[in-house]
């Protein structure tokens, strides 16, 4: 369904990526690792389309951009629209506030919205800002708002970053659960190992720019390169 080829990317004289390649298909749950700064948050952008790469294809096999979102790393809500708002965001092309539409559209919006917010457990939060929450709850509602137009291709950015452990918990099992229930294509960011590893089917490891490890979490215990088994065995225990 996604199709990345000899992605290169630098920013200055920094080369980031340095001919990444990889497929994803269908309804499977992807973890992508590696050091901060090695280029995860990139290579999402250039896979959303969000950004063009230096040189290299994204072919997706999706009719159109539409079928993918991104859930960027800091959430990044619009402070001055309600959550529900947030959420519909994507569902009216950014025609907000919601009330300004007219009827019959703002039925189908709502109908949406109100289902992907009691599905992230938010029902309740709806009329309120981002800046009543939270942390684990702005990640929460983020969560819906990439949700809700259905996508094939899910690409969440480090969805647990600065969340305490139990909001951290929360956050990683909803993103199974509502994986298990909408099966889109999902991958992950994540530098917490612990939570990720149990729960993803595969990983992808960046590291110098490349894609060093691309198999099952099974085999990568016993993938024996320093750097990678130093990153890991740091942060995971393996049993
Ligand atoms: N728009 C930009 N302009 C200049 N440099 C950038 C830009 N975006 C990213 N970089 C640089 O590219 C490198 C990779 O950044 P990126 O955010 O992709 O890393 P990351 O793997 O997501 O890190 P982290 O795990 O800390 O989130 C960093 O050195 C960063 O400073
Ligand atoms: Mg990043």
């Amino acid at each position: 369904m996604l199709k990345v080829s000899d992605i290169h990317q630098s920013f200055g004289a920094r080369k980031v990526l340095d001919g990444v390649s990889f497929e994803l298909g269908e309804a499977s749950l992807v973890g992508l690792i590696g050091p901060s700064g090695g280029g995860k948050s990139t290579l999402l952008k250039i896979m959303a389309e969000v950004l063009k790469a230096d040189s290299g294809a994204v072919s997706l096999g999706l009719a159109s951009s539409e079928g993918l979102s991104l859930m960027f790393q800091e959430g990044a809500l619009f402070d001055s629209l309600s959550v529900f708002d947030n959420v519909a965001f994507p569902l009216v092309g950014g025609r907000v506030p919601t009330y300004t539409l007219d009827k019959d559209t703002q039925e189908s919006v709502r109908s949406k919205v109100s289902e992907i917010l009691s599905r992230v457990g938010l029902s309740k939060a709806a009329e309120k800002v981002p800046a009543q929450l939270s942390g684990g709850m702005r990640r929460r509602v983020a969560l819906a708002r990439a949700l809700v137009p259905r996508p094939k291709l899910l690409l969440l950015d480090d969805p647990t970053a600065g969340l305490d452990p139990v909001a951290s918990s929360v956050i990683m099992n909803l993103i199974v659960e509502l994986y298990q229930e909408y099966r889109p294509t999902t991958v992950i960011v994540s530098h917490d190992l612990r939570r990720l590893i149990p729960i993803v089917d595969r990983i992808l490891a960046l590291f110098d720019g490349r894609i060093l490890f691309d198999g099952p979490v099974s085999e990568l215990e016993s993938f024996r390169h320093s750097l990678l088994h130093k990153f890991v065995a740091s942060r995971y225990d393996f049993v």
